[in-house]
């Protein structure tokens, strides 16, 4: 249900919905990226009474949610290891068609570009195989590198939305990114591939490389 692989320079990464038997390595990753996370993690509003749900709990609301066509609770697993979570929430369809995406990843794999391919892929899917029409990210203004996601995939640019969210204990203002399907015919990732070959041409050792390799391909026309 709602699997998504991606290539990214650290190898294949899976997109799968939660399951209950994740529990310890999923507390083990979030424990160890607390302080990393606590900036950007949502929090629950003083209104709502009662602890915060196990994770049993919490994976059993996901799921029934999941099935209930509502939201898809991703995690990134890379080599069999959970580096990340991406949700997709508020899955609204009739004449909206519409969902929101949120996303964390491990610190030790940031900077590595995963979570924009992650987030590509996941957009992609939802646009050809759930059949929406819009995605939209909500980012905190101080939040540098989620900005940098939707930029680098070229998410618009929609507008402020004011203590959208509460986070970190409070309610926080959110810079609002969306995308429409008819942007991305061709699909998000393999625009956002062609962009970084254009950004990034082939240096000339690798171009060498390349023409060896075309000029001693059996079947070559050279
Ligand atoms: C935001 C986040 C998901 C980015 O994921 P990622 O896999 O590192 O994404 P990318 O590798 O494409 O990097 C995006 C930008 O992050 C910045 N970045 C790179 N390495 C970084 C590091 N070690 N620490 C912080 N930011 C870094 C860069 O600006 C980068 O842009 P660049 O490619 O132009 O250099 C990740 O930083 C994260 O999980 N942060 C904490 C939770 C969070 O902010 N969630 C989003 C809430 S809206």
């Amino acid at each position: 249900m709602h699997e998504v692989e991606v290539e990214t320079p650290l190898g294949i990464l899976l997109l799968r919905v939660i399951r209950h038997r994740d529990g310890r390595e999923w507390r083990a990753v979030r424990l160890r990226n607390r302080d990393w996370l606590k900036n950007w993690d949502a929090t629950t509003p003083p209104i709502s009474p009662g602890p915060p749900p196990t994770f049993a709990a919490m994976v059993r609301g996901l799921r029934a949610e999941t099935k209930a066509g509502r939201l898809i609770p991703w995690v990134l697993e890379l080599d069999g290891q959970i580096i990340g979570q991406l949700t997709i929430g508020g899955i609204t369809r009739g004449s909206l068609c519409s969902a929101h995406a949120g996303y964390w990843i491990a610190k030790d794999y940031a900077g590595r570009g995963i979570m924009t391919l992650a987030l590509g892929a996941a957009i992609d899917y939802l646009f050809q195989q759930e059949g929406l029409h819009r995605v939209e990210v909500n980012i905190r203004p101080e939040n540098a590198s989620s900005k940098r996601i939707v930029e680098k995939l070229g998410l618009r640019y929609e507008g402020l939305r004011e203590r959208y969210l509460h986070i970190d204990g409070d309610w926080r203002d959110h810079l609002s990114f969306a995308i429409t399907h008819e942007e991305v015919p061709d699909g998000l990732l393999a625009r956002y591939r062609a962009q970084q070959l254009v950004a990034e041409p082939p240096s000339p050792a690798n171009l060498e490389s390349e023409k060896e390799i075309v000029e001693h391909a059996p079947n070559s026309s050279v």
